[in-house]
């Protein structure tokens, strides 16, 4: 029976004092067997209780347990834990809850390209309370790896290139899971992943070996971790990538040193799937028993699914290589957490009280979320939103038109697709009787290169005024360990827009992906361009009400956009390097049109047969508005050290429609003890503006916001001149600048 004492059950969790006491007394009670009984994540049964998982929990060897979604098996599992251990610790239930539990929001990548926080935060807030009902506790996510290798699977996980806009939606994300109180039903605890540097993986191949300077980790991959550990995450996870020859899960530098102290992390950190194990396969360590130590001493607490922990931790601490004291701090991480989580004082599951899965209120919340994710990149001749009454009959050709699974994406192991609502009925439902809608699915698969549907979908296209063409990658071709090294459009494709593009019909290619594809061979062919991303279970409707113009596009680019994948790695904020490319410096090779050849004015930094600029930028999106922008200012032409100034500009809606722009703020620090980006991201913010309307939006800076790692390696903002830009994209030229004064205000 569990000896918590009795008087533990009703001080406060919120009293950090008390807290430690708690933890303390706890820690008090118990064996070695059990201290390292709290490392262990164990994979369920899928719904079973075996009598070695059983066993296991009444003898205190699991901790946590991961992948069981039946909320009855769940609660029983908690109840061995509680009732039948000696002593009575609940259990960690964990689960990739990672865009939606069963009502799917469109996947990471495309929920940052909403550039909306606060929406982003009740898309995990509903995830959440969908995942607390059926038990769970603790979700692998928000995973905030910077992506900027979009032939890496994953990208379709983060948060895009940047790390000041990945930083603020993983804030966001944590709040969302979080809540405002961890004990509450509803709120689970969140797991920033993977730690760090995953999204630098060679190649864009997953798993593969991440070589990063100090300086890029630190500019680069770390503030979104940052990010969310001082949004107050539970947990972290590690990577399952070398770092500069030391795996992550490994890795005391980014476990102890930056983690624990310099930035006072007191949660708990999670090994990826085995990566504990994996330590030997990358050749760290010559067996599990070395795996085990290296990973325990660099300060990884929780092993996921391996075993070394529990096989090898006691014989390491009992001979001192691992300390008590060490021993001690990883399990009072994990202990911290479950009483932060309340789970001593309500380890059980009520489903009542959570909201039921799938309700109105979520799958609104799902629409939205699509609606602003969707990125509207070509509009030609005004083609969209389609005039419904002057199209008497549209083509809906492609594979993704009406495919419920596919629009979910990756990683949607509790989504519905019986719930998914497709493009094709909604196109339908808004045309009504002004409009007859066909649909020739074309290609069986975004892979198949069987083109037989091609005549079919051809003839259709002849005898209609516009075709909408659906294309892009299924879920499949994006995802963990699902990485391609030619981002192109798969399979024909590419062929089918060039054969309906044939018939001069004007062409909408709304495009479903988890990833950035490189589209320079085709974009020419079509008239206008939705990139939809994964849009999840309420894609179908939210896409149609944008074709339609119910709703405009508001969505902007969280990653660029390649031409060709020989680009890659191709982002906004690269170094000026001592040769920059400039629009008249180059010549291109004539396998690449429609370009003019240009007469090449000396050796500058840029692809023969590609240039050296993207199909489209970080930040861009159009929408069915217009925006422009004019008078930007600095409140002050000097910065004083620990003084700030606010840059603004004036933003116009010159359109007759409504319309929301996220307008963007870029700085760049002309020099640097180290080269600084050519831009970076400092603030946005989205603003609705009916027509005609003018607004200021001003953003306020002050020097930590310039602060970077530098030679010397120490955080700080070095004085000297900045350029800012305000506009709607990362190539935004609307210009200031100012001084950052080497001198505090006197
Ligand atoms: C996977 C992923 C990680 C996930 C974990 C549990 O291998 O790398 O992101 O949370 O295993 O499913």
């Amino acid at each position: 029976m569990a000896i918590v004492p009795e008087t533990d059950l009703i001080q406060p969790v919120s009293d950090p004092a008390a807290l430690e006491q708690r933890i303390a007394a706890l820690l008090g009670e118990m064996t070695l067997q059990e201290k390292i009984g709290q490392l262990a994540l164990v994979p369920a049964a899928g719904g079973g209780m075996p009598d070695h998982l059983r066993d296991a929990l009444r003898e205190g060897r699991i901790g946590s347990v991961l992948n069981e979604v039946h909320v009855d098996t769940v609660n029983e599992l908690q109840r061995i834990a509680v009732e039948e251990s000696r002593l009575g610790i609940p259990l960690l239930v964990g689960r990739d809850v990672v865009h939606g539990f069963k009502t799917v929001f469109p996947i990471p990548l495309g929920q940052a390209a909403s550039w909306n926080p606060d929406l982003i935060a009740l898309g995990a807030r509903i995830a959440a309370l969908e995942a607390a009902a059926a038990g769970i506790n603790w979700t692998f996510a928000p995973m905030v790896d910077i992506g900027r290798d979009p032939r890496w699977g994953r990208v379709a996980e983060c948060l895009g290139e940047d790390p000041y806009l990945a930083g603020v939606l993983a804030a966001a994300m944590v709040r969302g899971f979080q809540g405002d109180d961890l004990t509450q039903p509803g709120s689970i605890a969140a797991c920033a992943k993977h730690f760090a540097g995953y999204g630098a993986s060679e190649s864009g191949r997953d798993y593969n070996t991440t070589s990063i300077p100090d300086h890029e980790l630190r500019n680069v991959h770390l503030p979104p971790f940052k990010a969310a550990v001082d949004a107050g995450v539970a947990s972290l996870m590690t990577s399952f990538s070398d770092l500069n020859g030391v795996p992550a899960t490994g890795n005391a530098m980014l476990l102890t040193d930056i983690l624990r102290g310099e930035w006072q992390y007191d949660g708990f950190v999670v090994s990826d799937w085995e990566s504990v194990r994996q330590l030997a396969v990358h050749g760290l360590t010559p067996d599990d028993r070395e795996s085990a130590y290296e990973a325990a001493n660099a300060g990884c607490d929780v092993e996921m699914t391996s075993t070394t922990y529990a096989d090898h931790l006691p014989s390491l601490v009992e001979e001192g290589r691992i300390s008590q004291q060490q021993l001690d701090a990883m399990v009072a991480n994990v202990l911290r957490a479950k009483f932060r989580l309340g789970l001593f004082d309500d380890p059980f599951t009520d489903p009542a009280r959570c909201p039921a899965a799938l309700n109105p209120e979520h799958l609104q919340a799902a629409h939205t979320a699509a609606v602003e994710s969707v990125v509207l990149l070509k509009n030609d001749h005004g083609l969209l939103p389609l005039a419904r009454g002057g199209l008497q009959t549209l083509a809906v050709i492609g594979p993704l038109a009406d495919d419920p699974y596919e629009q979910l994406g990756t990683w949607i192991f509790d989504g519905v697709p019986e719930a998914s609502r497709t493009a094709l009925p909604a196109i339908r439902n808004l045309a009504g009787d002004q409009a007859t809608v066909h649909h020739v699915r074309a290609l069986e698969t975004t892979r198949s290169r069987d083109r037989s549907g091609f005549a079919e979908a051809v003839a259709l296209a002849e005898r209609s005024d516009a075709v909408i063409l659906f294309l892009g990658e299924e879920a499949i071709l994006s995802g963990e360990a699902h990485c391609r090294a030619d981002i192109g459009l798969p399979g024909a494709q590419e062929e089918l827009i060039e054969a309906v593009a044939a018939t001069g019909k004007p062409i909408v290619l709304v495009v479903m992906a988890g990833r950035p594809l490189a589209l320079e061979r085709v974009v020419g062919k079509v008239q206008a361009l939705l990139y939809a991303w994964h849009p999840g279970t309420m894609g179908g409707p939210a896409i149609a009400e944008l074709l339609f113009g119910v709703a405009s596009p508001s969505g902007k680019l969280p990653v660029t956009l390649p031409r060709v994948t020989g680009q890659i790695p191709i982002y906004y904020a690269h170094k000026q390097t001592g040769k920059p490319a400039t629009p008249a410096s180059f010549i291109y090779i004539d396998n690449i049109e429609p370009r003019a050849p240009q007469v090449s004015v000396g050796n500058t930094s840029f692809h023969l047969d590609a240039g050296y600029t993207p199909l489209y930028p970080f930040g861009f999106g159009l929408s069915y508005a217009a925006f422009e922008y004019g008078n930007i200012r600095t409140s002050s032409p000097v910065m004083k050290l620990d003084g700030a100034i606010t840059i603004s500009a004036d933003v116009t809606n010159t359109s007759d429609r409504e319309g929301e722009e996220v307008v963007q703020l870029y700085v760049r620090d002309l020099v640097g003890s180290v080269t600084r980006p050519v831009r970076e991201l400092k603030g946005f913010e989205k603003v609705r503006l009916g027509p005609g309307e003018r607004r200021t939006v001003g953003f306020a800076l002050v020097a930590s916001d310039l602060a970077f790692y530098g030679r010397a390696m120490r955080l700080g903002a070095e004085p000297g001149r900045f350029h800012a830009w305000i506009g709607g994209s990362s190539e935004a030229d609307l210009q200031t600048e100012f001084l950052l004064a080497a001198a505090h205000t006197s």
